[in-house]
């Protein structure tokens, strides 16, 4: 469908789940618990939740008002609204961000369907003896092999970005909006079904505990950064992902109340993903939750197979469903990415469609195969970070909320108010009773809010 000459995507539902799919990924099932995990639970959780409130909603109206507005990809669009200034250098940073995310995103998402192929193979659990130290360690080194192997994890990443190069090429109504349709809903029930089978194991309680009832003295130096990174992360919020998809809204789309869907969607999902993973985590004694990716690829499967040991399979099965689900929500997260970086090809190179996203997923695997490598030959990073840590750390705390900071003081401080107003309120056909207070939001708070958290974070505060 199109209005006027731009792709659109056809119906309010297909909005609301292209966007959350976007929003809803390895950030809300991988990153999310692991970053809970080390910042001590439930006193985490409260300042995600404010950041995503305060300082999220607000940025994800941005996006979508400068994106519907300018009808272009992220780089035109601040163009469009700032005339040749260097305003549109957020845009081409955007791009350039989208291709770091996806270039480790795609990483995992390929260790993801390694996963889903171990598990039905039973190469993953097939060799445990019921041990539980050393059943831990051969699922544990079992990972590392895997992740520093030269070849697989790449073969892997290939596929992964192929098929989002498939639903890419297909176009945004055919390709992006019928993708999301069938495995939004998809995802949520796998997600309840394996909730509630970890929430009715025993000793889950304590899981449930850690997730709900807030310790303030766990609230360690990076907290505060940690919440926001993984705010603006979790929503795609930051590098021109919302904005490239909101030029695909129709112009009587209602932003704040899609905004408010789409958040409420992915912290759910969010807060659901815990609720599988920290019940089940507990339930069997041995394990730390404070490890990062080692918590959803070494201690999961291990969990999951000794939890549900009491029956035969049950273990197995989990798993296969558990790592299908993560990897259809990465799916419908690099799609996102990659529609970013392939509409800024198609509309600035004049190209089409198809050679755009080919240009993409070139690139988009060029990046990932390093990041991948960088397991193998640990000398591929910077700063003593592999590059897959390095993408991750300097991506999600930095680029993103400076991404966010920049837009805040173009569209509260640049762009002409009247014109803020009449895409916040469709044209004046809203009341928009909430537009005084997201403009004090974005003139004030959130710049405020994110330059604080920054300068605290570098020690400079
Ligand atoms: N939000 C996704 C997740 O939670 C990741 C993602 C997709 C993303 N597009 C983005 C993150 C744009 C930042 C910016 O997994």
């Amino acid at each position: 469908m199109k209005q006027g000459e731009r792709a659109v995507f056809a119906s309010k539902l297909g909005i609301i789940l292209a966007t959350a799919g976007s929003a809803v990924g390895l950030g809300n099932v991988w990153r999310f618990p692991s970053m809970t995990g080390q910042n001590g639970g439930a006193s985490f959780i409260l300042i995600y939740i404010a950041c995503v409130l305060l300082l999220g909603l607000p940025c994800m109206l941005n996006e979508f008002i400068i994106g519907r507005r300018a009808q272009a990809n992220a780089a035109r669009a601040y163009e469009r609204l700032a005339g040749g200034t260097p305003w549109r250098f957020i845009g081409y940073f955007g791009v350039f961000t989208g291709f770091l995310i996806a270039g480790y995103y795609v990483v995992v998402s390929g260790w993801c369907l390694q996963y889903v192929y171990a598990s039905v193979s039973g190469d993953l659990t097939g060799n445990l003896t019921g041990d539980l130290a050393g059943d831990s360690k051969i699922i544990s080194n079992y990972f590392d092999t895997f992740k520093a192997d030269p070849l697989k994890p790449i073969l892997w990443l290939v596929l992964f970005f192929a098929l989002s190069h498939y639903i890419i090429s297909r176009g945004v109504e055919k390709g992006i909006e019928r993708a999301s349709k069938i495995m939004m809903p998809l995802l949520f029930v796998l997600l309840v079904v394996i909730a509630v089978a970890a929430c009715t194991l025993p000793g889950a309680g304590k899981g449930i505990q850690f997730l709900f009832d807030p310790d303030f003295s766990k609230i360690g130096g990076s907290v505060m950064l940690d919440a926001l990174g993984q705010a603006f992360y979790s929503l795609s919020v930051g590098m021109g992902c919302l904005c490239t998809y909101a030029s695909y809204f129709k112009r009587d789309t209602h932003l704040t109340k899609s905004a408010l869907q789409i958040i409420s969607i992915d912290s759910l999902i969010a807060i659901l993903a815990g609720l599988m993973i920290f019940p089940a985590v507990f339930s069997t004694e041995v394990i730390d939750p404070g490890d990062g990716d080692g918590l959803v690829f070494k201690t999961l499967p291990y969990v999951f197979n000794k939890a549900f040991a009491a029956v035969p399979l049950v273990g197995n099965i989990i798993g296969v469903l558990f790592f299908a689900l993560l990897s259809v929500a990465a799916l419908t997260s690099l799609i996102s990415l990659h529609e970013v970086c392939t509409a800024f090809f198609h509309e600035e190179l004049n190209i089409s469609r198809r050679r755009g996203a080919l240009v993409v997923t070139i690139i988009g695997i060029i990046i990932g195969i390093f990041c991948s490598l960088s397991f193998y030959k640990t000398e591929i990073g910077l700063f003593g970070m592999s590059l897959f840590d390095l993408f991750n750390f300097v991506t999600g705390q930095i680029f993103l909320p400076l991404g966010g900071l920049l837009t805040c003081l173009f569209l509260g401080w640049y762009v002409p108010k009247r014109i803020v107003r009449e895409e916040f309120t469709n044209q004046g056909t809203l009341r928009g009773r909430f537009f005084a207070l997201y403009l004090f939001c974005v003139r004030y708070i959130c710049p405020l809010a994110i330059a604080l958290i920054f300068l605290h974070q570098f020690n400079l505060l």
